[in-house]
């Protein structure tokens, strides 16, 4: 923004305050040194975001943070009693254990109200608690209640809250939320289809880490939902209902469940990731039942965990019924007990345009049982099957976190040596190689076996990032 700053000189404040209100509050807040003329604008940006981890430093001493977070109200006390303008549009308040400052949490809330908001984001979660603790019946219930005169706030259009108790009755007053987020909370499967009642114009509904839930069952007369974002909540009955004619989004994070569609749907993209699973499961079967429910979708995120069990359903090798797919991401380890897993995927996806390789570390199976004996060396060199897509359809090819293994390599040289129709190659290579990294192979040497490699697309640009 520095380099711009002529441009901004001559346009009149309130379109600077306009621009401002785009900027992350952080970044607002920078503004303040540009200029003389810049020193102030930042005080009057309509989002509004006071979060404490702007002043508490993490893995600090408990009473360090304890000064870090009285720094931090008395700048919040202060930014608000500075504020002059009438309206804010969005307003974020992030404090953990807000248990002895209700009287504060409750004062910057209704600042925010009373200038109109129309998102409102509360986090009193725990940035400690991490993903992985499924504390829900000690430290993490919520201990903060919304407070009574939001719900007559009617122009709300987006919500989050986290770690707050809520009246699922009086949300009947917010015709206008389109987009709701919940997080770290109880939400009975009777208080969600109260929720999808109440709210008629919800677009996108987005549940984190909810807890007791008999099944999830997102259904409604007349929904309008079109994102559904289902993070790690525990459902006691690993079912999942959804009715939702408009959806076009699924993010689904959290244990293998079954998963049941009724009714049309026009979904488009869903993302998959059942890696909190800590056992290897013959589960196939189930997961080609959601694939086959959500056949027309046209991006598809799939986990190594889904890579390592979906060969151990009925038709290891892919499906006879295939995906509408057309863009394919694979989040693998790279590791053999994937391989049948991606051939699956590459066999079921015939149209594919585009294949996306994410390399990262992921939960290898020991018990895993391939359906078939293989040569870990010449998987994808010997006897192999080209599928339909490889050589029709397969455009692009990107691969982060390349790091030259024999196992990437391998998949690599198959992926060229038929990609007919391949334009390009997008190698990211992996953080460790561009440091060389111990026991990884070096970026020339990586860059030597490729040139070796048959490269059947006479239009193929290789592109290194
Ligand atoms: C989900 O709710 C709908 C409508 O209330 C109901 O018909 C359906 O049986 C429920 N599904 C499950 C699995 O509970
Ligand atoms: C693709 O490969 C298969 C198997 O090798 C072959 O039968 C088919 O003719 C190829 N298609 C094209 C368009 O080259
Ligand atoms: C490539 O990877 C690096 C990290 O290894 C990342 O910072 C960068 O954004 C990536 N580039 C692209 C184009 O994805």
């Amino acid at each position: 923004m520095a380099d711009n700053i002529d441009l901004f000189t001559y346009l009149p404040i309130h379109l600077l305050i306009v621009i401002i209100s785009f900027l992350p509050f952080k970044e607002a807040a920078k503004t303040s040194i540009l200029s003389r003329r810049w020193r102030d604008i930042w005080r009057a940006t309509k989002n509004v975001e006071l979060d404490e981890s702007f002043f508490v430093k993490p893995g600090g001493s408990i009473s360090d943070q304890k000064v870090q977070r009285r720094n931090f109200l008395h700048f919040a006390q202060q930014w608000i009693k500075n504020y002059n303008e009438p309206a804010v549009h969005n307003f974020r308040l992030a404090f953990a254990r807000p248990t002895n400052f209700h009287g504060e949490m409750e004062r910057f809330i209704a600042f925010a109200t009373a200038r109109g908001v129309k998102a409102l984001a509360l986090d009193f979660a725990d940035p400690e608690w991490n993903d992985h603790d499924d504390d829900f019946h000690g430290n993490h219930v919520a201990l903060f209640d919304l407070p009574m005169h939001i719900y007559g706030h009617r122009v709300l259009e987006s919500l989050r809250l986290y770690s707050i108790n809520f009246l699922v009755f009086e949300f009947r007053n917010f015709v206008a939320l389109k987009d709701l987020s919940l997080g770290w909370v109880e939400l009975s499967t009777s208080s969600l289809k109260a929720l999808l009642l109440n709210c008629p114009s919800l677009e996108s509904l987005s549940l984190k880490k909810c807890r007791n839930m008999e099944v999830l069952n997102v259904s409604a007369p007349n929904l309008r939902l079109k994102r559904l974002v289902i993070d790690k909540c525990s459902i006691d009955e690993n079912t999942i209902a959804i009715e939702a004619p408009m959806l076009r989004f699924l993010q689904y994070c959290g244990a293998l469940s079954s998963f049941y569609f009724d009714g049309p749907h026009c979904m488009q993209e869903a993302n998959l990731d059942f890696m909190v699973e800590s056992e290897f499961a013959e589960s196939g079967d189930l997961l080609y039942y959601l694939l086959q429910e959500i056949c027309c979708i046209r991006v598809l995120t799939v986990c190594s965990y889904m890579l390592q069990v979906i060969p151990t359903g009925e038709e290891p090798l892919g499906l006879s019924t295939p995906l509408h797919v057309r863009h394919l991401i694979l989040k693998t380890a790279m590791h053999e007990n994937e391989f049948y897993g991606i051939s699956f995927f590459l066999k079921s996806c015939p149209h594919l345009e585009t294949l996306s390789i994410e390399i990262g570390p992921a939960k290898i199976f020991e018990d895993y049982e391939p359906p078939y004996e293989f040569e870990t060396h010449s998987f994808w060199t010997r006897n192999v099957l080209v599928f339909r897509c490889i050589n029709r359809t397969l455009k692009a090819v990107e691969i982060k976190g390349f790091r030259g293994t024999p196992n990437e390599l391998q998949l690599l040289k198959y992926l060229l040596k038929f990609g007919r129709v391949m334009e390009k190659l997008t190698l990211n290579f992996s953080r460790e190689v561009l440091s060389n990294g111990r026991n990884m192979a070096s970026y020339q040497q990586i860059a030597q076996q490729l040139q070796q490699f048959e490269i059947a697309s006479g239009n193929l640009r290789l592109l290194i990032c």
